[in-house]
């Protein structure tokens, strides 16, 4: 590296903390959080607010360096947004969960805060990532703070086992993983991911490790019990039904359909023909394998999406060897999964028929743009924290230079079009929030990868891990959760 590079390098970054600077939120004279962008020259609209999944990328590297207050009281505003009473009326938010935005609001000169828990998004979107993202944060807050007093303190665990009762409460399907509407996370829009997403998926195993790690006393048994019962089961299902590497590829490209009972080994009944296995015969290269987007009845979607493969390499969802095959896909394939900039948010768009009826002719979510295969700068600090988590810094460093090459001049967008992510996307907002604070965390995570514990969990202990080998189906017909 040269001395010239060193000092843009620099120059990027100190601009990135000035506009991650502008983009604080203050209540009561206190900083609570940051808007989701700071863009003057378009229509706000709901852009002003402070997105919960957003802000764990700007309290991410507040932690880092040591600004704790920020996420302290982003986590206490929050944890007193969230209704702790079941409500009668149906269009009302249940009990536990978080909302997906706030703003602060004043009335006569006093402050107040608004929440949206989906009621004013666009297509009425419910945000079930949000309270998982709130729990992951606090356990990420009480690492990074050595301090677990504000978790044990007694209105957070009832916030947490809020959630969890929400997560693991008795209902209709009987898998382990949790079933959502369509768009209940980063795609908050129509995209044919409800059912079980890999995204919402991974950030429910994390969110019950960080709660297992936070619950305490005689009032949380029942739900400590249910977490233990729950976590090995979640994590056999993913490692084993959601894997797509060659092998898997094979096995289903042969397998016998319509297998009714104990015996089946086709357990989802997926019919080859619905997948695309020509192309990804092609696609997957011969050490590489990755998570596929969803599992269901007859349904197995292929595309692969950055969020979920890289949070489970993070949160060690995934097992060594996975990790390292998903580490591998993205280097052999990074033109279609990096190109211009780090990185798509899944691949490959869909198109045509498809794309009418998976996204209900979405103008924003055309192929190759936004959430249909657009380029998210803010998935370039998970790609560095997975790429420092597998050994591969390598990767963090390629991707981070791309990076920091464009999106200064860029101004800092949303997120970028195209097929290698070189358009800046067609309504993307500039001075997007998450995409400094990603920029830096990615720096951040290369300079310093003491930090990636912040966001990483031990394997699973042993005893747990055994019984997600014995995982079968028909086990979970007997599970009630708590
Ligand atoms: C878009 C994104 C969503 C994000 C929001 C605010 O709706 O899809 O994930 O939270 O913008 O940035």
């Amino acid at each position: 590296m040269q001395l010239e590079d060193v000092v843009t390098i620099k120059d990027v970054e100190k601009k990135a903390w000035e506009a991650l600077e502008k983009s604080i939120i203050y209540y009561k004279g206190h900083p609570i959080g940051t808007v989701a962008a700071y863009d003057m020259s378009v229509e706000a609209l709901n852009y002003d607010q402070c997105f919960i999944r957003d802000f764990v990328s700007s309290a991410l590297i507040f932690l880092m360096k040591g600004r704790t207050d920020i996420v302290r009281n982003f986590l206490e505003v929050t944890l007193n947004l969230q209704p702790k009473e079941n409500q009668l009326d149906a269009y009302k938010p249940g009990r536990g969960l978080m909302p997906a935005s706030f703003k602060v609001m004043s009335d006569s000169a006093q402050e107040y805060l608004e929440a949206d828990f989906g009621e004013h998004a666009i297509a009425r979107v419910t945000p079930v990532d949000c309270c998982l993202w709130w729990v992951i944060l606090l356990r990420t807050y009480s690492v990074a703070t050595k301090d677990f007093c504000l978790a044990y303190r007694p209105d957070f665990q009832q916030g947490i086992r809020l959630i969890m009762e929400l997560c693991l409460a008795t209902r209709f399907d009987m898998y382990p993983t949790l079933l959502v509407p369509d768009g209940a996370c980063m795609i908050d829009r129509r995209f044919g991911i409800s059912g079980h997403p890999l995204e919402i998926q991974v950030l429910f195993y994390a969110a019950l490790r960080a709660a297992r790690e936070m619950l305490i006393g005689a009032e949380n048994e029942n739900i400590i019990a249910a977490i233990d019962n729950r976590l090995p089961l979640l994590c056999g299902h993913i490692r084993q039904h959601y894997w797509i590497d060659m092998n898997r590829l094979n096995a289903i490209y042969r397998f016998k359909s319509e297998e009714y009972g104990k015996g089946a080994v086709n357990l989802f009944n997926i019919y080859a023909d619905s997948l695309p296995y020509r192309e990804l015969d092609k696609w997957l290269p011969r050490k590489g394998g990755y998570l596929c987007g969803n599992v269901g009845p007859s349904q197995l979607d292929t595309r692969f999406f950055s969020l979920g493969n890289l949070m489970a390499v993070i949160t060690d969802l995934a097992t060594e060897e996975q990790s390292q095959a998903i580490m591998n896909l993205i280097e052999a394939r990074w033109e279609d999964l990096v190109g211009d900039m780090p990185m798509k948010i899944c691949f490959p768009a869909v198109e045509n028929e498809e794309y009418k009826i998976i996204t209900g002719c979405d103008p924003k979510n055309i192929p190759w743009s936004y959430h249909n295969a657009g380029n998210w700068p803010v998935l370039m600090w998970m790609l560095a924290a997975a790429a420092v988590k597998t050994r591969r810094v390598h990767i963090a460093q390629q991707a981070f230079e791309i990076a920091q090459a464009r999106l200064l001049e860029d101004e800092w967008p949303e997120y970028y079009d195209g097929k290698s992510g070189r358009l800046i996307g067609k309504q993307a907002r500039k001075y997007q929030t998450w995409t400094i604070a990603g920029f830096l965390l990615a720096k951040e995570l290369i300079d310093n990868p003491t930090h990636l514990p912040l966001m990483s969990f031990e394997e699973l202990p042993p005893e747990l891990v055994s019984r997600a080998c014995e995982f079968e189906l028909s086990s979970l017909e007997t599970k009630s959760c708590i």
